[in-house]
């Protein structure tokens, strides 16, 4: 039978409310089951984008009384629901794995042990599994080394060595068979979340597919969260009349992908089999700087504000990592449409009508990754 009710945990988050809304107009039945999480939603209800099509739930992944009985009355689950902070999960250890592998165990004991008409399974990976991109080095080819040595952090020695010959690397797309290094506790819990539900889900035949998003950007990103994504950090210091703050030099290489762009993704992995029991990156394809993507906001801003380029490095921080979407191409017809300059503009619009970028609370974050000794060379900007 065909997928008709879905359900999506943290459907209330950004990434997940998208989707809810697009599933909506596809003409599912769509259930949300969010905790509404005090970090991600200050104001403790649902979101003024919250759609009326939906059934609202709040309650915890990790109850089995409220989880279970939405669970067995879906044809599919899309599993959002986490705590996403790569900083905040390096000293709150116990929370993270608590909730995002905790949560995820919870939601395939109960697909292995409850009688369930679930065809479709989808958890949220991330790029974090991956710790380091792919390099190729000029003498002995694709090379994956691991993280960078705080030592070499402290010499500001930034870019990647070969771990064979020493010499420098450079990056290259990165597909989905590199070798997995996770280097924080957020991506290692995202990493435990897409194993498992990739196992489960072939030991027991439950169709079910791990998009490892990267940098995803749009409209309802939280701008007040200061540890979400760093374009909306930025956006919202920019917003604060303050700068944007740059770790190491600037040029770490990433893929910024449209929310729109994963929103098609995401439907094609639920109407789709192609990518069936597969992790699958869901980036643009396109290689930017992170330094560029400051001046980008700052120009679409038309704010005169430079990016403040700290030369301090982060110890957990990776420094490039872009995506080979060549899966995607070809497992599902993915194709991205979204270009920079259209999805910053479109964030930007939305960001000047939200009343979140008012409040900056970046400096505290700051603060706190100081204190835990978690910056390299120098002491914190101002
Ligand atoms: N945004 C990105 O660039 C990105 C990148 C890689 C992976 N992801 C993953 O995508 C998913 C969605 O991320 P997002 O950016 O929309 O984050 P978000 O914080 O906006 O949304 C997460 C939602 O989960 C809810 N939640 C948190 N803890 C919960 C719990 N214990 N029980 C029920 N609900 C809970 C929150 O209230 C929130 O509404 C997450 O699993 C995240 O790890 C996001
Ligand atoms: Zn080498």
């Amino acid at each position: 039978m065909a997928i008709q009710s879905i359900l999506v945990t943290g459907g209330a988050g950004y990434i997940g409310s998208h989707l809810v809304d697009r599933l909506c107009t596809r003409g599912y039945s769509v259930t949300v089951l969010d905790s509404l999480e005090p970090q991600v939603h200050r104001s403790g209800t649902w979101p003024s984008y919250a759609n009326p099509k939906v059934r609202y739930v709040q309650g915890d992944v990790r109850d089995r009384a409220v989880f279970e009985p939405l669970v067995v009355s879906s044809d599919a689950v899309v599993h959002f629901g986490a705590a996403v902070s790569v900083g905040q999960s390096m000293y709150q250890v116990d929370r993270y794995v608590d909730v995002n592998t905790r949560g995820t165990a919870l939601l395939l004991d109960i697909l292995v042990n409850a009688k369930h008409n679930v065809q479709k399974l989808l958890v949220a990976s991330s790029i974090g599994v991956y710790g380091e991109g792919a390099y190729h080095c000029a003498t002995c080819g694709p090379v994956a080394p691991g993280i960078r040595p705080t030592e070499q952090l402290a010499e500001r020695d930034w870019e990647q060595h070969c771990p064979r010959c020493g010499k420098h690397v450079i990056s290259i797309p990165t597909p989905e068979d590199k070798a997995l290094y996770r280097d924080n506790i957020y991506s290692m819990t995202k990493y435990h979340q897409e194993e498992m539900v990739l196992l489960i889900g072939k030991t027991y035949g439950i169709p079910a597919v791990a998009p490892r998003f990267f940098n995803v950007y749009g409209p309802r990103q939280s701008l007040s969260n200061p540890y979400a994504g760093v374009a909306a950090i930025w956006l919202s210091r920019l917003l604060n009349g303050k700068q944007p703050v740059v770790f190491e030099d600037g040029g770490q290489l990433r893929d910024f992908v449209s929310i729109h762009d994963v929103v098609d993704c995401l439907v094609l992995m639920l109407e789709k089999s192609g990518a069936d029991f597969l992790p699958v990156n869901v980036g643009s394809g396109e290689v930017v700087t992170i330094l560029n993507i400051a001046k980008l906001l700052a120009r679409l801003l038309g704010s005169s504000i430079e990016p403040l380029v700290t030369e301090t490095g982060r110890k957990f921080d990776i420094r490039h990592n872009t995506a080979d979407i060549t899966c995607a191409r070809t497992t599902l017809g993915f194709e991205p449409k979204v270009s920079l300059e259209q999805g910053f503009s479109e964030l930007i619009e939305w960001a000047k009508t939200t009343p979140d970028a008012a409040e900056d609370f970046f400096d505290r974050a700051l603060r706190e990754l100081q204190d835990k000794g978690l910056l390299v060379t120098g002491t914190a900007p101002q």
